[in-house]
């Protein structure tokens, strides 16, 4: 039997790769064999692809068009290495940004035709949508203030993304909305201005419902 396709969404901050790890657990807890992966990333080709994208590893202007179809690269690649296998043997799958974030940050944050990006990531996914996304919505100022207390601990540097200005994250957090809009079905939108375990416990909830 297939595994289930989980994605999380959501602004900088929000809590994406807290709550997955969170959820890994617990369906590690009821049996449930589960793998992470996130993007860009979870292949050697899509790490490389997200050393370009996000810390600017060549040192040369992206173009909007290229950004665009390195990250649909590094999704396709993570699609047939590793999400479509190990969904077909059963495993559940868990992935940190996936489609949405396209969406989200290239389509209504840039202005990039929303049709011609639908395309593209239908392209790239090979038709299999995640049967279900969790968007953890968060003020943009909160999330920066909780990645301002995660740099402070020594926890990595601004990615190019997080040096856009806040009309641009306020639009990727729009965008999401919007996006939630149009396919309700596959959309959880959980408030996470909360503490962690709270959050944690609404997206089991959710999980528990849906999916098990
Ligand atoms: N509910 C919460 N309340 C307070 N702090 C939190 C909460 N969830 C996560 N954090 C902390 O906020 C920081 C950002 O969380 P996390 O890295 O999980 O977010 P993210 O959405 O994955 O961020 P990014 O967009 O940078 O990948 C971390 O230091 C994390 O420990
Ligand atoms: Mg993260």
């Amino acid at each position: 039997m297939s595994g289930k396709f989980i994605t999380f969404e959501g602004p900088e901050g929000s809590g994406k790769s807290t709550q997955i790890r969170r959820l890994a657990d617990r369906l590690e807890e009821v049996g449930i064999s589960t793998i992470c992966t996130r993007e860009p990333g979870g292949t050697r080709m899509g790490e490389a692809i997200r050393n370009i994208l996000q810390h600017d590893a060549i040192d040369e202007p992206l173009s909007e068009r290229a950004e665009i179809l390195l990250f649909t690269a590094s999704r396709a690649q993570l699609m047939d290495r590793i999400i479509l296998p190990s969904l077909n043997a059963g495993q559940w799958v868990l992935c940190d940004r996936f489609i949405d974030s396209t969406m989200a940050y290239q389509g209504f944050a840039r202005g990039m035709d929303i049709a011609t990006l639908d395309g593209i990531n239908d392209f790239a996914i090979f038709d299999r949508k995640p049967d279900l996304t969790v968007l953890l919505d968060l003020d943009i100022e909160k999330g920066f203030e909780r990645l301002a207390v995660r740099y402070a601990g020594g926890g990595g540097e601004k990615d190019r993304f997080e040096r856009e200005a806040s009309d641009f994250h306020r639009r990727v957090r729009d965008g999401y909305h919007k996006l939630t809009a149009r396919e309700p079905g596959r959309f959880c939108v959980i408030d996470a201005a909360r503490t962690i375990d709270e959050i944690a416990e609404d997206v089991w909830q959710v999980i528990a419902d849906k999916l098990i």
